[in-house]
């Protein structure tokens, strides 16, 4: 079995570690393993130009592991170290076409073991992700049909967050349409049409928000958790020094997760998420008299942690800078605002996010072995410490529900979907 994998949407820590464990285990398998590059954008862009011609291997690398690596090899297009393959081709797609990078105009590229030697403990994902307008499009996801026809590809990985894996079920259902329109603009064979009437598809959750349904964890999310109570340490110590206020900024998007379990961790006075606003309308009394009594039993310094996807009832955003003023302005509190960004995502993972992905991209992995055509799509997820497959319709469903059950302005449901334990 050919299988390729891609890293799609918001980069998270962990994704490297799951980009090595499908590489691994798929070569182990016996499989012919690709990388795409820049997530869907490079599916839809696909292979441009010839491989490259094989430059130097500098090692001397035992047979069998050699005997893995195709013409296309990442290890022979690339300069070979300790460290990251990849790095040294890394750059966008745009540059790549515009400049004369190692891998011009090639976005799905064998790799063998060595070429993900040293990514475990690595942040971001080396092959690239992209937000993909291109194949959102139905023309778009042809030429992606077509790419991976055309490389002989017939077992996919995506790892990302809940749209990119709506996209990979998406491409999935339409798949035996667009098999059928590239055969009838003659640009696949008889031949091909047949081998390639399915295509294999298994999710990796890869996203720092912990948003998807149907599993209890997300790769990176432990990170980006790790990074913010960190961030929080240090703020306090600060914080209590001059008897400040912090308002905390933390990133979600439409989950509460980060911010509510930063508030548990790291400590804080009050936390913001959407899928619990404040009861009272308007919410700034109910705030303060929280933060008031917790001063008066003496605390020096308050946390205030604001989710970014953060509202009150009627859906108006509660943002960071509203909550310093009335800290400032009711409280009479020396306070600032402190938005965490993008350091939330970047950097090496921590442990959780390198076994969650390892387990989950070994079974990414398997599942696609043991695909048949009647089975739907899985998600790799996780329950109580297990590595378990779920349909990837199912997950998603549940996750755009909690999504609508907040537009609906229904927290009660959204709270009990995010966590069917949970007591209002
Ligand atoms: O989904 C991951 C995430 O980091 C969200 O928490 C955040 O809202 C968004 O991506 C930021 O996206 P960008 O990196 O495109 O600004």
């Amino acid at each position: 079995m050919r299988i390729a994998v891609l890293t799609s949407g918001g980069d998270s820590a962990g994704m490297n570690p799951a980009v090595r464990a499908v590489v691994k285990a798929g070569i182990t398998k016996g499989c012919e393993v690709y990388v795409i590059r820049e997530g869907y954008e490079g599916l839809v862009r696909g292979n441009t130009a010839p491989p490259r011609p094989h430059r130097k291997v500098h090692r001397n690398l035992p047979a069998e592991r050699l005997a893995h690596f195709g013409d296309d090899s990442l290890l022979k297009n690339l300069s070979f170290g300790d460290g990251p393959a990849l790095r040294e081709g890394a750059g966008d797609a745009e540059e790549d076409e515009q400049e004369s990078g190692t891998l011009k105009g090639r976005h799905i590229v064998r790799v063998g073991w060595d070429d993900v030697r040293g990514w475990m403990g690595e942040g971001g994902t080396f092959i690239g992700s992209a937000r993909s307008a291109a194949f959102r499009t139905p023309e778009g996801r042809l030429a992606a049909a077509h790419n991976l026809i055309k490389e002989g590809i017939d077992g996919l990985v995506v790892c990302g967050g809940d749209g990119s894996l709506t996209g990979a079920d998406r491409l999935r259902a339409e798949w035996p349409d667009l098999v059928k329109q590239l055969l009838s603009s003659n640009q696949i064979t008889q031949d091909q049409a047949t081998t390639y009437a399915h295509l294999k598809i298994s999710g990796l959750v890869g996203s720092i928000d912990n948003d998807m349904a149907l599993t209890d964890m997300t790769i990176g999310a432990p990170t980006a958790l790790h990074r913010i109570c960190e961030a929080i340490d240090n703020i306090n110590s600060t914080a209590a020094s001059h008897s400040r206020a912090f308002v905390v900024e933390v990133m979600g998007r439409h989950c509460g997760w980060l911010a509510l379990m930063a508030g548990v961790s790291a400590g804080a006075d009050y936390v913001f998420i959407p899928e619990q606003p404040p009861k009272s309308q308007p919410w700034e009394e109910e705030m303060c008299e929280v933060i008031r009594r917790h001063r008066e039993v003496g605390k020096r310094k308050t946390i205030v942690i604001v989710a970014e996807g953060a509202h009150d009832r009627d859906l108006n955003p509660i943002k960071a800078d509203k909550v310093k003023d009335v800290l400032t302005e009711v409280l009479k509190l020396d306070t600032r605002v402190t938005t965490l960004g993008h350091t939330q995502r970047g950097g090496r993972p921590v442990a959780m996010d390198r076994i969650l992905p390892t387990l989950q991209g070994i079974d990414a992995v398997n599942a696609l072995l043991e695909a048949t055509p009647d089975q739907p799509s899985y998600m790799i997820g996780i329950h109580e410490n297990k590595i378990l497959r779920i349909p990837l319709v199912d997950a998603v469903k549940q996750t755009q529900a909690v999504a609508a059950a907040i537009e609906a302005r229904d927290f009660a449901t959204a709270m009990s979907l995010r966590d069917p334990e949970f007591e209002q």
